[in-house]
């Protein structure tokens, strides 16, 4: 029998490790509904004065949906933070999955399926098998009385397009979707204001093209610190292929901070998808990484596979590494970045 996922470890990862509602700027309507509606469903709720006269019915779900940088997150972990309930866990989809994989349906159950609140970041159907095991697992915890927040990319009617034939489980689908009120997040990707706000905090950065995402930095890698782990990008995709994903948080972490030299155009899918994979978790994990090499951001990932379900992660793996890198400019100032 495999160890039991812990409880503890279900928080916020180091990045959204002490983020609030105060710290979110709403830049779109959408927002500003969206930060109202997330604070309302984790405060504490008064007792009804006539408990006889039912309440509206509330969906025990909130589903964020929209385009990456725009905060999704962020809500969702200030949520966590600022919940009351002593029986709360934050994790990915993916982690999510992966537990109720190792333990069995049964087990899972009974051993993850009785916490208050679940903040669930990233929920993506991505086969008919995760599909089935979630949608049993939310029938159950809700049924529990749980109440769950999670952020996503894809609606979640549109869940499984493009990656199985969703329309045989549609049924599936509208059953878990059934359980979420969802808020949709418009506007632009909060990641590049980030830039402008904190290059007028800090003056710093000037000589620093911050229009210009040519990873050429070689001046930013030298801030790395001493004893950061110092790889060819050959290198990071042979490590890469060789270490199973599930890995990759614990490998970076035992890092500390790493320099990546050579970057060039990722020729095929398969290493873009582990590429991708490496940058969401240096990203939760807030790992300072610098990448230099004769490639643009944009250019990073070749438009051969860059198309269909896939176009979305490459666009917010270069999102995020977008952010990290400016991270890496200005760092050590980064990295002790005060609560958001
Ligand atoms: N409105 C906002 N006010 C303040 N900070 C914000 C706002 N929106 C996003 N941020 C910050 O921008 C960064 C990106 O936000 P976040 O990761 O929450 O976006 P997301 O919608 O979850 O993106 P993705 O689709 O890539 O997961 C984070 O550092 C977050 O704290
Ligand atoms: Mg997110």
């Amino acid at each position: 029998m495999p160890p039991l996922p812990r409880h503890d470890d279900w928080i916020p990862p180091p990045r959204f490790g002490a983020v609030a509602f105060e710290g979110y700027r709403p830049t779109d309507p959408s927002q500003a509904e969206a930060l109202a509606r997330v604070a309302a469903f984790v405060a504490p709720r008064p007792r009804p004065r006539w408990p006889w006269r039912s309440a509206p019915a509330e969906r025990p779900g909130l589903y964020l949906d929209g385009g990456f940088g725009v905060g999704k997150t962020h809500l969702m972990a200030a949520a966590w933070h600022a919940s009351r309930e002593e029986r709360k866990v934050y994790l990915s989809f993916a982690e999510l999955v992966a537990a109720i994989g190792t333990l069995g349906v049964h087990a899972a159950h009974e051993n993850l399926g009785r916490e208050r609140l679940y903040c669930i970041d990233e929920f993506e159907l991505d086969d008919p098998g995760n599909t089935l095991l979630v949608k049993r697992f939310l029938a159950f915890a809700i049924g529990q009385g749980a109440r769950v927040i999670t952020t996503s990319n894809t609606a979640p009617g549109a869940q499984g397009e493009g990656r199985f034939d969703a329309a045989a489980f549609q049924r599936e689908i509208q059953s878990v979707a059934a359980h979420f009120a969802v808020l949709s997040l418009q506007g632009v990707d909060y990641r590049t204001q980030l830039v402008e706000d904190q290059v007028l905090e800090n003056e710093v950065l000037d000589d620093d093209a911050l229009d210009d995402d040519a990873l050429d930095d070689d001046a930013a890698a030298a801030r790395a610190p001493r004893g950061a782990v110092e790889a060819t990008w050959e290198e990071l995709h042979a490590a890469l292929a060789r270490i199973h994903p599930v890995r990759y948080g614990a490998w970076l972490r035992s890092g500390g901070a790493w320099v990546i030299r050579d970057a060039r155009v990722i020729p095929d899918q398969q290493r873009a998808l582990r590429f991708v994979h490496f940058i969401d978790k240096a990203y939760d994990q807030r790992v300072p990484l610098w990448l230099t090499g004769g490639v643009r951001l944009s250019a990073l990932f070749d438009p051969s596979y860059a198309h269909g379900a896939y176009r979305k992660k490459h666009d917010r793996a270069r999102s995020r590494l977008g952010e990290m890198l400016r991270e890496a400019r200005r760092y050590p100032a980064e990295a002790n970045a005060p609560t958001k």
